[in-house]
């Protein structure tokens, strides 16, 4: 069960901008790109459409054996569906935002989508000789053994000041104030199932409060070139 292609583990919290920087990485390699957060979500949404009860843990893990995902793994075109249905904008509704939390703390849904990720990994790495993987526990958990893990942090001031942007266009005090509680209590459920502010042996921290997007995609590219040289 080893790992094919070069596999680049990316893991942070929420409005640590780890999806879009990944993504530009990705292209910048050639490598395939996975959001593992997109599979969470995709979860919840099919979960929700079937009215599955969140806080049924059996009933959510048995959707989640039977769950018709398709992901793709091009970082120009990272569809999501569900039963051929294109749930790419549906997964960012806010409904999807308050309930992920309750289907990713189901430790079975963990095992199940952990399998899958790590198969969509060697596709994607057969396919383009590597693969950037981001999530919550791909450092830790799903590619414990890849050659570059990276822990992307950001203060909780400069992670509300960028979630405002997308969510309000904004970052301005009112529209900080609005996301604030978001953010802060999904970090808060997000926590039962992993802890962020430490990174794990052997993993590199890149703290990009004050770096602008193209610093973080070069702070992430300098230590895959390190780990290659
Ligand atoms: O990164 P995101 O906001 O799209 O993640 C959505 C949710 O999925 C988030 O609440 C945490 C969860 N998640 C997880 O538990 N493990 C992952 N590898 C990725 C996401």
């Amino acid at each position: 069960d080893h790992l094919s292609g070069f596999v680049v583990a990316v893991d942070g919290p929420s409005g640590s901008g780890k999806s879009s920087v990944s993504k530009q990485v990705a292209r910048v390699l050639g490598y395939g790109f996975l959001d593992t957060g997109a599979m969470y979500r995709a979860l919840t949404w099919w979960c929700l459409e079937q009215g599955v009860d969140l806080g049924d843990a059996d009933a959510v893990t048995a959707a989640a054996e039977r769950f018709p995902l398709g992901i793709g793994t091009d970082p120009d075109a990272p569809d999501v569906t569900v039963d051929g249905t294109d749930v790419a904008t549906a997964i960012r509704e806010p409904r999807i935002s308050t309930n992920v939390s309750a289907v990713a703390k189901i430790l079975p849904v963990r095992e199940i989508l952990r399998v899958m990720q790590r198969r969509l990994i060697n596709e994607a790495g057969e396919a383009t000789g590597g693969v950037v993987a981001e999530g919550r526990d791909i450092t830790t958990v799903v590619a414990p053994e890849a050659p570059v893990r990276i822990l992307l942090t950001a203060s909780e001031e400069a992670r509300l000041a960028r979630r405002s942007r997308e969510l309000h266009g904004a970052a301005d005090a009112n529209a900080v104030e609005a996301t604030r509680s978001q953010v802060v209590d999904r970090d808060k459920a997000d926590s039962a199932v992993s802890e962020f502010t430490v990174a794990a042996d052997g993993v590199t921290t890149i703290d990009t409060s004050h770096l602008d997007f193209d610093g973080s995609v070069e702070a992430v590219l300098q230590v895959v070139e390190a780990a290659r040289a």
